[in-house]
């Protein structure tokens, strides 16, 4: 599967989110990682579909994947559907009929994920498998941007890839989010990750060019080449 890199936009300039996501994609992001934080399931509030509507509005037309980290999630699931989200995933935690949510995204033609905590049990996927498209390893408690990557995920991805291929799930894919950089991206591609979000090791690099596309251009590069020499 062709490896996906995934800007998460929390580690973005906030108040040139238009550009800063122009500027990702330019600069080779194959996907938008939208953090959706609701202050209640995780300690920080972050956006909502009305971003993602006026991004949609200003000529985003990349693909957007929605970390949706609320309880409850329907009725954002059905709002980011409207507002033209191509990947929704959800926490087990935060769903009460959760069988049911991803077969909506589904239903609706986006692309279904579920999104595991450290602390969650790899089997919470495991009754959901045939509805989804993808896995989202957190390698981090999902919260807050810039923390220290977790390496237990490795272990954890290496387990889920393992259990994907032995049930016929080959083209599910694994996405891992949390303090995922240059340092660490080869190990997690080696444990099975083919979707990987990056938050600040993307949208924090230093400027040390003219223009931050350039920035960007060459971080995402690095990442890249560190998935392709795994
Ligand atoms: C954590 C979020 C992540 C995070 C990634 O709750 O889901 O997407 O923003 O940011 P970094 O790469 O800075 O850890
Ligand atoms: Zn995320």
């Amino acid at each position: 599967m062709q490896p996906l890199i995934a800007p998460s936009i929390l580690a973005a300039d906030i108040t040139q989110l238009g550009q800063e996501v122009d500027d990702v994609i330019a600069a080779g992001a194959d996907v938008i990682h939208f953090d959706v934080m609701d202050n209640h399931y995780v300690p920080n509030l972050s956006f909502g579909p009305s971003l993602l509507a006026a991004l949609r509005q200003n000529g985003l037309s990349a693909p957007v994947d929605v970390h949706l980290m609320t309880a409850p999630a329907d009725r954002l699931v059905e709002e980011f559907i409207d507002v033209g989200a191509n990947m929704i995933s959800v926490h087990p935690e935060a769903c009460v009929h959760i069988h049911r949510t991803v077969n909506r995204i589904r239903e609706a033609g986006l692309q279904a994920g579920v999104a595991l905590n450290p602390g969650t049990s790899l089997s919470a996927v495991d009754p959901l498998l045939e509805s989804i498209d993808y896995v989202l390893i957190m390698s981090v408690n999902p919260g807050f941007g810039g923390q220290k990557f977790i390496p237990t995920a490795l272990d954890r991805a290496r387990t889920m890839r393992e259990t994907l291929d032995v049930r016929g799930f080959t083209d599910t894919r694994i996405e891992m989010d949390g303090g995922i950089g240059v340092g660490n991206i080869r190990s997690a591609a080696e444990a099975g990750v083919d979707f990987f979000v990056a938050g600040s090791a993307i949208y924090g690099v230093a400027c040390t060019h003219p223009t931050r596309r350039d920035d960007y251009a060459e971080v995402i590069e690095t990442l890249r080449a560190e998935v392709a020499a795994r």
